[in-house]
């Protein structure tokens, strides 16, 4: 791989100066790949894979739970992460607030009953008057974009334009629930942040006590590290005291078949298992399984992206497995059809999605990059579900 040379000319646009080698190079390998492309769909490349039958099943990491009677509204939904957690943990669903049109393709065409918020005009929360919905709902919930906190946004905090702290907490304190959810990356709990967290939020959130927490998707079944801050508020004193912080309900271990009598740890029989992306996926066993490294989220950095790559370091954990990670097809057939380098499998975007913990009867909307974007930007599932099931049980 060719090196890259970045130069920065201001802080907010970064360009890249290449050698004519490295140029070159570049041409070489993206003409490969379109050759590789038009062969496969043309179907003169002998299939490499099977189409697998992936061995995971999300849903059995969120039991569906009763109607709980209480209400929620989704604030920043995208493609419905935090939505379908608090969906299977017996919520009923008031309304979904969303800018980006093609999340709300995927939240109507799954849930047609729910009331979906959309595109600039009707989707932007920062439009919205909340006082409609006074008295209507009992949790907030929503992930305010993170790109002002992430190291890809370039933590910019308070005076990155998309910070949109500010319009949760403003649904918050108009619409008075009894709780709320708020979804944050772990570049939040920076101490550069302390002050942001303390000023714009822990202090204008006055009539609600708080709660902040870190969770990893592997640690609740999904196969992935993927490490979330939770901020968790409720009106009522004796509400918070009652919510507990979701414990683990499973732990991350290679599978070396199936477990002989009397040698289960006394953890293994506690906690469920995780599975590794090979196992979850189906696909055979190399004896070598990890968990995926974090997914990225698509709708930032590069655009029309198909890779879910997100640093170097996952790049080796990704080919340890001999899973291709770059070029994820829309659907399985396409990706048999398409063998990755190294006769590694190569993913589609149902594959993607499962390791994000979504079920595959979620289904998104959108081209591959589009649908990367929006599974790359969510909540794992399972993990929103633990943290809707503990809110819920505190305010029954
Ligand atoms: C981190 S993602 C949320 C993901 C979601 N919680 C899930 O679990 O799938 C943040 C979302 O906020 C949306 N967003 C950004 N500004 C918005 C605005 N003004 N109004 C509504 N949505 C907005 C983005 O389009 C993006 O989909």
């Amino acid at each position: 791989m060719a090196n890259i040379v970045s130069v920065y000319k201001n802080s907010s646009k970064r360009e890249y100066v290449l050698t004519d080698k490295e140029r070159d190079n570049y041409r070489q390998t993206s003409q490969d790949s379109r050759l590789a492309k038009s062969s496969a769909q043309l179907g003169l490349l002998e299939s490499l894979h099977e189409i697998n039958t992936p061995r995971l099943n999300p849903c059995a990491l969120m039991p569906q739970i009763e109607g709980n009677k209480l209400r929620c509204l989704s604030l920043f939904s995208g493609g419905g992460g935090l939505d379908l957690g608090f969906d299977r943990a017996g919520y009923e669903h008031v309304a979904s607030y969303e800018l980006i049109p093609i999340c709300k393709e995927t939240l109507s065409s799954n849930r047609p009953q729910w009331n979906v918020f959309g595109g600039p005009d009707s989707g932007d929360v920062t439009k919205v008057d909340w006082t409609l919905y006074k008295g209507q709902v009992d949790v907030i919930h929503g992930g305010p974009p993170c790109q002002p906190f992430s190291i890809a946004g370039e933590q910019k905090g308070a005076d990155d334009e998309r910070n949109m702290w500010g319009e949760f907490i403003r649904a918050v304190n108009t619409i008075k629930p009894q709780a709320f959810v708020a979804e944050n990356v772990l570049g939040i709990l920076n101490p550069k942040f302390e002050q942001f967290v303390k000023v714009n939020i822990l202090d204008k959130l006055k009539d609600y006590s708080v709660v902040k927490f870190e969770m990893n998707s592997s640690d609740y079944g999904v196969p992935q590290i993927r490490r979330r801050v939770f901020f968790v508020g409720f009106r009522g004193s004796k509400d918070f005291n009652k919510f507990e912080i979701p414990k683990p309900t499973h732990r991350w271990s290679p599978y070396d078949g199936l477990p002989k009598q009397g040698t289960i740890s006394l953890f293994d029989s506690i906690l469920g298992r995780t599975m590794g992306v090979r196992e979850a996926l189906g696909l055979a066993d190399t004896k070598f399984d990890n968990l995926a490294p974090t997914i990225r989220s698509a709708f930032t950095g590069k655009r029309n992206t198909t890779s879910v790559l997100n640093s170097a370091a996952g790049q080796k954990t990704w080919g340890d497995m001999g899973v291709w990670p770059n070029g994820v097809q829309s659907n399985r057939q396409s990706a048999s059809n398409f063998p990755a380098k190294h006769n590694h499998f190569r993913m589609s975007v149902q594959d993607v999605a499962l390791l994000q913990g979504f079920p595959e009867n979620w289904k998104f909307s959108g081209a591959v990059y589009q649908v990367l974007g929006q599974i790359g930007n969510s909540v794992s599932p399972p993990v929103a579900y633990q943290v809707a099931k503990n809110v819920a049980k505190a305010l029954m």
